[in-house]
């Protein structure tokens, strides 16, 4: 939708072109927008079928709230979307529909980490000590250090702010998770449900600097005087949004493993270490 302009293509919500279930002439931008706000709809069908699905078979009530909170950020998400339409593409609303947009794809995966057999097998706790911060919270410190990241691509995105901070901030991800991935493989390069997710996650940023660097010249350099969406601009800016979200969703995926395996509590450490339990960092 953004990288080939097509925002303002259908200009009215909730309807198109006057009508809730006509098909407009997929022709030009309208068959993004309008193809758009179709598989919302689908996606939305799907998310309805997956809360009351876990609602009926999940006995963890916290699942189910999880489910319904997925529902609830989806109908939000078709709200956002309709109103950044209605006020014509407002930076702030177009940057929010993109962020909520990439929160809800991590808290699906996040589902699906929970619905998994790997998670709904038994794992030896960890103790962590000495340590600082916690390994948990360089995990979390990584996601929150996306997610600001991405807010920050999709407001330039959105002309709400220059490229600059962006640039920053990809300096700053890229350090935290360095650190963070190599905390996980130095200290539990030998616990699979750790290890994976942090290579995963360095790999997947690797990728996302190069996309990065593409979408910076296919947008910002050779691309600059375009009069049409350009087709390499339109793969290189897309493939790099759908990257990012790839990408917290990997990194909360470790933090989630993180705070499950490690326990980072110095006295109860202590007390393990008296009472002869393995400790692990
Ligand atoms: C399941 C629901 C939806 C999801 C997951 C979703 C996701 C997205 C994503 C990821 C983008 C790209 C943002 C970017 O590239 O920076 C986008 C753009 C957009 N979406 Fe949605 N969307 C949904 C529903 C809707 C609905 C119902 C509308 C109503 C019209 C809508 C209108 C728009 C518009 C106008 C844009 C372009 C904004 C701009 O270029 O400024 N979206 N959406
Ligand atoms: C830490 C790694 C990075 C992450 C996670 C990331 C993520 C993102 C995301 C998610 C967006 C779009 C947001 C949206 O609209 O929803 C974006 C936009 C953008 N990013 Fe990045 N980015 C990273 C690094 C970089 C780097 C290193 C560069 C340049 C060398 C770069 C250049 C751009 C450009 C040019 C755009 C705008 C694309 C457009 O105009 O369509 N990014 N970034």
């Amino acid at each position: 939708m953004t990288s080939n302009d097509a925002g303002l293509s259908v200009p009215d919500w909730p309807t198109s072109f006057g009508s809730l279930y006509k098909l407009p002439p997929m022709v030009g931008g309208v068959k993004w927008e309008h193809g758009h706000r179709m598989f919302a709809e689908f996606i939305g069908l799907l998310i309805i079928v997956m809360a009351v699905w876990t609602q009926r078979v999940d006995s963890r009530k916290w699942m189910r709230v999880l489910g319904w909170t997925a529902l609830g950020a989806v109908i939000a998400q078709g709200v956002v979307g309709g109103v950044t339409v209605l006020l014509g593409l407002p930076w702030v609303t177009s940057t929010l529909h993109a962020t909520l947009g990439q929160m809800i794809f991590a808290l699906v995966v996040a589902m699906a980490l929970f619905t998994s057999r790997l998670w709904l097998q038994d794992c030896d706790p960890i103790a962590e000590r000495d340590l600082w911060p916690g390994t948990p919270a360089l995990a979390a410190i990584a996601s929150a250090a996306i997610w600001v990241q991405l807010i920050l691509g999709a407001a330039f995105r959105h002309f709400g702010m220059k490229l600059l901070p962006h640039l920053i901030g990809a300096c700053v991800v890229t350090a935290v998770v360095c650190w963070t991935v190599v905390r996980v493989l130095t200290r539990y390069g030998t616990v699979d449900h750790l290890r994976k997710p942090a290579q995963l996650l360095l790999a997947l940023l690797m990728i996302q600097l190069g996309l990065g660097f593409c979408a910076y010249l296919t947008r910002m350099t050779f691309g600059h005087n375009a009069v049409q969406p350009w087709q390499i601009m339109v793969v290189s800016t897309v493939a790099h949004v759908a990257w990012g979200a790839l990408v917290l969703a990997v990194s909360v995926i470790l933090m989630i493993q993180t705070r499950r395996m490690i326990t980072v509590h110095a006295v109860e450490v202590a007390a393990q270490r008296a009472h002869g339990k393995a400790v692990v960092a």
